[in-house]
Protein backbone atom coordinates (compact mmCIF):
# COMPACT_ATOMS: atom_id res chain seq x y z
CA UNK A 1 0.00 0.00 0.00
CA UNK A 2 0.98 3.63 -0.55
CA UNK A 3 1.95 5.88 2.25
CA UNK A 4 -0.44 9.08 2.16
CA UNK A 5 0.78 12.57 3.50
CA UNK A 6 -1.56 14.98 3.66
CA UNK A 7 -1.42 18.93 4.62
CA UNK A 8 -4.55 20.35 6.10
CA UNK A 9 -4.03 23.77 5.44
CA UNK A 10 -7.28 24.35 7.37
CA UNK A 11 -8.10 27.92 7.21
CA UNK A 12 -5.00 29.41 6.36
CA UNK A 13 -3.29 31.36 3.39
CA UNK A 14 -5.32 33.78 1.10
CA UNK A 15 -5.11 32.09 -2.29
CA UNK A 16 -2.26 33.98 -3.48
CA UNK A 17 0.05 32.62 -0.23
CA UNK A 18 -1.17 29.25 -1.13
CA UNK A 19 -0.12 29.72 -4.98
CA UNK A 20 3.43 30.78 -3.28
CA UNK A 21 3.40 28.00 -0.97
CA UNK A 22 2.07 25.35 -3.68
CA UNK A 23 4.41 26.88 -6.13
CA UNK A 24 7.41 26.67 -3.65
CA UNK A 25 6.36 22.81 -2.53
CA UNK A 26 6.67 22.01 -6.01
CA UNK A 27 10.03 23.00 -6.52
CA UNK A 28 10.99 21.37 -3.45
CA UNK A 29 8.88 17.46 -3.93
CA UNK A 30 9.94 14.83 -6.92
CA UNK A 31 7.86 11.91 -7.56
CA UNK A 32 8.15 9.31 -4.74
CA UNK A 33 7.21 6.05 -5.78
CA UNK A 34 5.50 4.87 -3.19
CA UNK A 35 4.18 8.12 -1.16
CA UNK A 36 1.33 10.09 -2.48
CA UNK A 37 1.45 13.59 -1.60
CA UNK A 38 -1.88 15.36 -1.21
CA UNK A 39 -2.77 18.87 0.05
CA UNK A 40 -6.18 20.04 1.45
CA UNK A 41 -6.51 24.12 0.83
CA UNK A 42 -9.55 26.26 1.53
CA UNK A 43 -12.40 25.76 -1.09
CA UNK A 44 -11.70 29.02 -2.68
CA UNK A 45 -7.87 28.11 -3.73
CA UNK A 46 -9.16 24.89 -5.14
CA UNK A 47 -9.90 25.77 -8.33
CA UNK A 48 -6.56 28.06 -9.26
CA UNK A 49 -4.42 25.49 -7.39
CA UNK A 50 -5.84 22.81 -9.48
CA UNK A 51 -4.66 24.19 -12.57
CA UNK A 52 -1.02 24.88 -10.79
CA UNK A 53 -0.76 21.90 -9.29
CA UNK A 54 1.25 18.78 -11.01
CA UNK A 55 -0.76 15.65 -10.80
CA UNK A 56 2.34 13.53 -11.02
CA UNK A 57 3.77 15.21 -7.87
CA UNK A 58 1.11 15.37 -5.72
CA UNK A 59 -2.91 16.13 -5.34
CA UNK A 60 -5.59 18.47 -4.26
CA UNK A 61 -7.91 17.70 -1.41
CA UNK A 62 -10.73 19.47 -0.07
CA UNK A 63 -11.30 20.48 3.54
CA UNK A 64 -15.15 19.85 3.15
CA UNK A 65 -18.16 20.12 0.53
CA UNK A 66 -22.04 19.52 0.59
CA UNK A 67 -24.32 16.71 0.30
CA UNK A 68 -26.46 17.42 -2.33
CA UNK A 69 -25.37 18.23 -5.99
CA UNK A 70 -27.16 21.17 -6.22
CA UNK A 71 -30.24 23.36 -4.86
CA UNK A 72 -31.15 25.99 -2.21
CA UNK A 73 -28.41 25.64 -0.04
CA UNK A 74 -26.93 29.06 0.37
CA UNK A 75 -23.10 29.00 0.90
CA UNK A 76 -22.33 25.56 0.18
CA UNK A 77 -20.04 24.21 -2.54
CA UNK A 78 -21.08 20.40 -3.80
CA UNK A 79 -18.43 17.52 -4.39
CA UNK A 80 -20.12 18.00 -7.92
CA UNK A 81 -18.63 21.22 -8.39
CA UNK A 82 -15.34 19.86 -7.02
CA UNK A 83 -15.63 16.82 -8.99
CA UNK A 84 -12.41 17.28 -11.55
CA UNK A 85 -11.08 19.37 -9.11
CA UNK A 86 -10.03 17.15 -6.44
CA UNK A 87 -9.10 14.09 -5.94
CA UNK A 88 -9.49 13.69 -1.96
CA UNK A 89 -11.92 15.32 0.53
CA UNK A 90 -11.58 15.40 4.15
CA UNK A 91 -15.05 13.91 5.78
CA UNK A 92 -15.98 14.60 9.09
CA UNK A 93 -13.03 16.38 11.13
CA UNK A 94 -13.08 17.03 14.48
CA UNK A 95 -13.71 20.29 13.66
CA UNK A 96 -16.59 20.09 11.47
CA UNK A 97 -17.82 17.94 14.32
CA UNK A 98 -17.76 20.15 17.31
CA UNK A 99 -17.21 24.03 16.16
CA UNK A 100 -19.69 23.10 12.99
CA UNK A 101 -22.38 20.63 14.40
CA UNK A 102 -21.36 17.76 11.61
CA UNK A 103 -22.76 14.62 13.20
CA UNK A 104 -22.44 10.94 11.75
CA UNK A 105 -25.48 11.12 9.76
CA UNK A 106 -24.38 14.39 7.53
CA UNK A 107 -20.98 12.62 7.26
CA UNK A 108 -22.09 9.61 5.81
CA UNK A 109 -24.16 11.46 3.50
CA UNK A 110 -20.88 13.13 2.35
CA UNK A 111 -19.02 10.26 2.46
CA UNK A 112 -21.59 9.02 -0.18
CA UNK A 113 -21.13 12.12 -2.47
CA UNK A 114 -17.71 12.14 -2.64
CA UNK A 115 -18.13 8.59 -3.95
CA UNK A 116 -21.00 9.05 -6.41
CA UNK A 117 -18.98 11.89 -7.80
CA UNK A 118 -15.26 10.32 -7.83
CA UNK A 119 -13.34 12.00 -4.89
CA UNK A 120 -11.60 9.83 -2.56
CA UNK A 121 -13.26 11.19 1.18
CA UNK A 122 -10.90 10.68 3.89
CA UNK A 123 -13.30 9.83 6.65
CA UNK A 124 -11.51 11.52 10.32
CA UNK A 125 -12.57 9.94 13.40
CA UNK A 126 -11.47 9.81 17.35
CA UNK A 127 -12.19 10.71 20.36
CA UNK A 128 -12.45 13.91 22.57
CA UNK A 129 -10.02 13.46 25.90
CA UNK A 130 -12.78 13.00 28.32
CA UNK A 131 -14.40 10.47 26.34
CA UNK A 132 -10.95 9.09 26.71
CA UNK A 133 -11.03 9.62 30.32
CA UNK A 134 -13.99 7.90 30.59
CA UNK A 135 -13.00 4.90 28.98
CA UNK A 136 -15.21 5.08 25.77
CA UNK A 137 -12.54 5.61 23.54
CA UNK A 138 -13.38 2.00 21.75
CA UNK A 139 -17.00 3.10 21.54
CA UNK A 140 -16.55 6.88 19.73
CA UNK A 141 -14.35 5.24 16.93
CA UNK A 142 -17.02 2.31 16.52
CA UNK A 143 -19.76 4.53 16.50
CA UNK A 144 -18.43 7.21 14.17
CA UNK A 145 -17.02 4.83 11.52
CA UNK A 146 -20.29 2.56 11.34
CA UNK A 147 -22.20 5.97 11.37
CA UNK A 148 -19.44 7.59 8.91
CA UNK A 149 -19.38 4.59 6.51
CA UNK A 150 -23.09 3.75 6.66
CA UNK A 151 -24.14 4.86 3.18
CA UNK A 152 -20.64 2.84 1.85
CA UNK A 153 -21.76 0.00 -0.36
CA UNK A 154 -19.38 -3.46 -0.36
CA UNK A 155 -17.59 -2.46 -3.74
CA UNK A 156 -17.43 1.49 -2.65
CA UNK A 157 -14.90 0.88 0.43
CA UNK A 158 -11.86 0.37 -1.41
CA UNK A 159 -12.66 4.40 -2.13
CA UNK A 160 -12.41 5.42 1.16
CA UNK A 161 -9.48 5.84 3.32
CA UNK A 162 -10.01 6.37 7.28
CA UNK A 163 -7.52 9.21 9.37
CA UNK A 164 -7.59 8.66 13.23
CA UNK A 165 -7.79 11.83 15.25
CA UNK A 166 -7.85 11.77 18.93
CA UNK A 167 -9.23 14.90 19.52
CA UNK A 168 -6.97 16.07 22.64
CA UNK A 169 -3.86 15.24 20.44
CA UNK A 170 -4.99 18.48 17.81
CA UNK A 171 -2.22 20.82 17.85
CA UNK A 172 -4.75 23.26 18.30
CA UNK A 173 -6.77 21.81 21.01
CA UNK A 174 -6.04 23.92 24.67
CA UNK A 175 -3.28 21.41 26.95
CA UNK A 176 -3.08 18.73 23.45
CA UNK A 177 -0.88 16.14 24.04
CA UNK A 178 1.04 13.60 22.17
CA UNK A 179 -0.48 10.41 20.93
CA UNK A 180 1.27 7.41 22.33
CA UNK A 181 2.39 4.57 19.79
CA UNK A 182 0.46 2.29 21.92
CA UNK A 183 -2.62 4.32 22.07
CA UNK A 184 -2.54 4.97 17.86
CA UNK A 185 -2.12 1.22 17.13
CA UNK A 186 -4.88 -0.13 19.73
CA UNK A 187 -7.42 2.52 18.10
CA UNK A 188 -6.16 0.97 14.68
CA UNK A 189 -6.31 -2.41 14.99
CA UNK A 190 -10.18 -1.16 16.40
CA UNK A 191 -10.62 0.55 13.16
CA UNK A 192 -9.71 -2.72 11.30
CA UNK A 193 -11.69 -4.54 13.42
CA UNK A 194 -15.09 -2.76 12.62
CA UNK A 195 -14.06 -2.51 8.73
CA UNK A 196 -13.38 -6.76 8.76
CA UNK A 197 -16.89 -7.14 10.56
CA UNK A 198 -18.80 -4.80 7.66
CA UNK A 199 -17.01 -5.07 4.82
CA UNK A 200 -15.21 -8.65 5.55
CA UNK A 201 -11.08 -9.31 5.97
CA UNK A 202 -9.63 -8.88 3.01
CA UNK A 203 -11.56 -5.25 2.15
CA UNK A 204 -10.47 -4.34 5.78
CA UNK A 205 -6.86 -4.92 5.03
CA UNK A 206 -6.75 -2.55 1.64
CA UNK A 207 -8.73 0.68 3.87
CA UNK A 208 -5.51 3.04 4.27
CA UNK A 209 -5.44 4.61 7.99
CA UNK A 210 -4.07 7.54 8.48
CA UNK A 211 -2.90 9.09 11.98
CA UNK A 212 -3.10 12.93 12.61
CA UNK A 213 -2.52 14.85 15.60
CA UNK A 214 -0.12 17.33 16.02
CA UNK A 215 2.71 15.50 13.92
CA UNK A 216 6.30 16.90 13.12
CA UNK A 217 8.92 15.77 11.10
CA UNK A 218 10.30 14.68 14.59
CA UNK A 219 7.50 12.59 15.36
CA UNK A 220 6.62 11.26 12.04
CA UNK A 221 9.15 8.35 11.69
CA UNK A 222 7.42 7.25 15.26
CA UNK A 223 3.69 7.21 13.49
CA UNK A 224 4.39 6.21 10.71
CA UNK A 225 6.10 2.63 11.77
CA UNK A 226 3.04 2.17 14.20
CA UNK A 227 1.44 -0.85 13.18
CA UNK A 228 -1.63 -0.48 10.84
CA UNK A 229 -0.95 3.06 9.85
CA UNK A 230 -0.56 4.12 6.28
CA UNK A 231 -0.01 7.84 6.23
CA UNK A 232 -0.26 10.97 8.23
CA UNK A 233 -2.84 14.11 8.33
CA UNK A 234 -0.80 16.88 8.57
CA UNK A 235 -2.48 20.22 10.15
CA UNK A 236 0.00 22.77 11.64
CA UNK A 237 3.46 21.47 10.37
CA UNK A 238 1.95 21.20 7.19
CA UNK A 239 1.85 25.28 6.96
CA UNK A 240 5.56 25.20 7.09
CA UNK A 241 7.77 24.29 4.11
CA UNK A 242 10.85 23.00 5.37
CA UNK A 243 8.34 21.13 8.07
CA UNK A 244 5.99 19.60 5.34
CA UNK A 245 9.36 18.34 3.04
CA UNK A 246 11.18 17.10 6.14
CA UNK A 247 7.97 14.94 6.71
CA UNK A 248 8.10 13.73 3.32
CA UNK A 249 11.67 12.64 3.62
CA UNK A 250 11.30 10.72 6.73
CA UNK A 251 8.16 9.32 5.15
CA UNK A 252 10.26 8.08 2.05
CA UNK A 253 12.60 6.54 4.51
CA UNK A 254 10.58 4.64 5.97
CA UNK A 255 9.31 3.45 2.90
CA UNK A 256 12.54 2.03 1.99
P1 LIG B 1 -2.44 19.21 13.80
O1 LIG B 1 -3.85 19.03 13.08
O2 LIG B 1 -1.42 18.45 13.00
O3 LIG B 1 -2.19 20.68 13.82
O4 LIG B 1 -2.58 18.63 15.18
C1 LIG B 1 -4.23 17.81 12.55
C2 LIG B 1 -5.65 17.90 12.01
O5 LIG B 1 -6.48 18.54 12.68
O6 LIG B 1 -5.96 17.36 10.95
Amino acid sequence: MKTYIVGNWKLNFTVGEASIYLHKLLRKTSNYRGIEVVVAPSAIALQPLSLQIDRHKMKLCAQNAFYRDYGAFTGEVSFSQLRGLVDYAIVGHSERRYILGENDKMIAKKIAAAIRNKIRPILCIGETESERAFGETADVIRDQLTGGLSEVADDDIDKVMIAYEPVWAISSVKGAKLAGPDEIAEAVKIIREVLTNIYGAESAKAVPVLFGGSVSSSNAGAYLTVPGVNGLLIGGASLILSEFTDIIEVAKRVKE
